[in-house]
């Protein structure tokens, strides 16, 4: 039996490793201790991986993998995986939400309750120096003070509903949540950033991008009162760390709780050289409880995507299937042979891939979208295209995808129309799904038909003369062709059918089919 190869990057709970172990289709790789550069030689053939922060998922490890289907990030942040890199792959990244919050929400306690009371500074006078002298440590409460929680999510809200227990004044900042959120635990809920600026001990939980790297800097820190606290157990980067660096120096910072640094590891960063940061090498998801939930989720993560069998908490694919509603489902399907259809129909390089929705259909467009270009790019592409990298191919070789809403005026609730433009002309494929999952084709470039979009299917346009249906039953019947469904649609002078036959359409036999006098164009596909 051929195995999948599951390489595991980086340290994780030995519950995951057993899991992996077990199974028997699984042939699984321990990589933690091997050297970041030797590492890559070990993934080269492997079928998914298991990362931590420790691993960049980065172009030089894209390039060097040959059958990489998936990547499972062990933990929450993806802020070292390339994410539009794996796309373009066809490599779906995964991470593991939510088993890590409360680790995280415990190490920010701990970070802000160390600070205000000099916690690590006293432990090591007393154990190191053996020196007892309480008069050096008079810190403050957190009772009264004014806590600023940059970030309301699973880590943020949980960090402020705790700190309310601490009867602090807690005020959230988050552009993407619904304010209830904030106010609903008893915190108070700004838009004013100035407002968090304001506090006695600043707190982040926001992930790292492009809005948030240096979301603190010199110009912020000026604005804070003298002697704040900042805590940063998110991601290095988020605090400026030149300007934590300078500030700490001056004492306008009185204390920073820092657990995480944007080179990692971070033994030669300057912050760690100011008396006033406490610093922890990068814990926030260090529980056993939370290693051990990270660590089975991940390698039932691993195996399901090695299998190909599901893909869960995956952070790339354009549709998450639990979240849809059945009755899009079918539509998924349908739109995907309308795309394989058309660009069998239409042969000829993409310039164009449009979509037009009827209905409440619409709200699932850019789903649609994506599945419409899979079908339209598997013709010319074959296997390499997937729901991951459709929508990158399709702008590397410059087709545009577009897809547009219209009032149902079609006498069905939901309707798909498929447009692929390619350098030979237009088509255009409409269809719906009926009751019971039916997918029906409607209408074929105007041409009214209903028809079930599967098999051999001759595409024949041709001048609405007598005699065609029985001029083409004999030639089919003449090769022994089997017709198995004929639907034909009328428009002005013209007729189009939708042939559906039992055998193969040779090259041949769809040239005598060109060749009839009736016939305008003929187009051959299989799906
Ligand atoms: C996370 O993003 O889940 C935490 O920062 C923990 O990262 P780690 O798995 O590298 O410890």
């Amino acid at each position: 039996m051929s195995k999948f190869k599951v390489v595991v990057c980086d340290h994780i709970h030995d519950k995951g490793l057993n899991i992996l172990e077990n199974e028997k289709d699984i042939d699984y790789v321990y990589a933690a201790k091997v050297d970041k550069t030797e590492l890559l030689d070990v993934i080269e053939d492997a079928d998914v991986i298991v990362t931590r922060s420790s691993t960049d998922v980065d172009q030089k490890l894209l390039d060097k993998v040959k059958n990489l289907k998936a990547i499972v990030r062990a933990g929450v942040g993806v802020d070292n995986v390339d994410i539009d890199g794996c796309s373009k792959q066809g490599i779906i990244v995964m991470n593991v939400p939510t088993a890590n919050t409360i680790a995280a929400v415990e190490l920010t306690m701990t970070h802000m309750l160390s600070a205000v009371r000099t916690f690590p500074l006293a432990n090591d006078e007393l154990k190191n120096k053996r020196i007892w002298k309480r008069e050096n440590w008079y810190g403050t409460e957190l009772k009264d003070k004014k806590l600023g929680v940059i970030g309301f999510g699973n880590i943020g809200s949980r960090v402020g509903i705790r700190s309310k227990a601490f009867e602090m004044d807690v005020i959230a900042y988050d552009p993407y949540i619904d304010s209830r959120k904030a106010t609903d635990a008893g915190v108070k809920y700004t838009t004013n950033f100035d407002d968090i600026l304001d506090c006695d001990i600043i707190t982040i939980h926001t992930p790292k991008n492009k809005e948030t790297i240096d979301m603190i800097g010199e110009a912020e820190i000026a604005k804070m009162k003298d002697g704040v606290v900042l805590i940063n157990c998110a991601r290095g980067g988020l605090y400026n760390e030149d300007a934590l660096y300078n500030n700490l120096q001056s004492g306008k910072i009185r204390f920073a709780g820092i657990d995480v640094f944007i080179t990692e590891p971070a033994t030669d960063n300057k912050l760690l050289d100011c008396d006033n940061i406490f610093a922890t090498p990068h814990l926030g998801a260090n529980t056993r409880e939370s290693q051990q939930k990270i660590s089975i989720q991940a390698a039932e993560q691993a195996i399901a995507a090695a299998r190909g069998a599901a893909y869960p908490n995956a952070l790339n694919l354009p549709i998450k299937e639990n979240e849809l509603p059945d009755y899009v489902k079918p539509f998924l399907e349908l739109t995907q042979k309308m795309g394989f259809l058309a660009a069998q129909a239409n042969r000829g390089a993409i310039r164009n891939i449009e979509l037009t929705l009827e209905g409440e259909i619409e709200e699932y467009k850019d789903s649609l979208i994506t599945f419409a270009t899979v079908g339209a790019l598997t013709h010319t592409i074959g296997d390499n295209i997937n729901y991951v990298n459709a929508t990158f191919v399709a702008k590397e070789r410059e087709i545009t995808l577009g897809a547009k809403g219209e009032a149902p005026h079609s006498g069905v609730n939901n309707k798909v129309t498929v447009k692929v433009v390619t350098e030979n002309g237009e088509i255009s494929i409409s269809g719906t799904v009926f009751e019971e999952s039916i997918l029906r084709i409607l209408d074929i470039n105007g041409f009214d038909l209903d028809v079930e979009p599967r098999g051999k299917m001759i595409i024949l346009r041709n001048s609405d003369v007598p005699g065609v249906i029985g001029n083409v039953g004999t030639l089919l019947g003449g090769h022994n062709i089997n017709i198995s469904d004929f639907r034909l649609g009328r428009k002005n002078s013209e007729a189009l059918a939708l042939i559906i036959v039992d055998e193969d359409i040779t090259v041949e036999v769809q040239e005598e089919l060109k060749a009839l006098d009736a016939c305008i164009n003929l187009a051959y596909a299989v799906i």
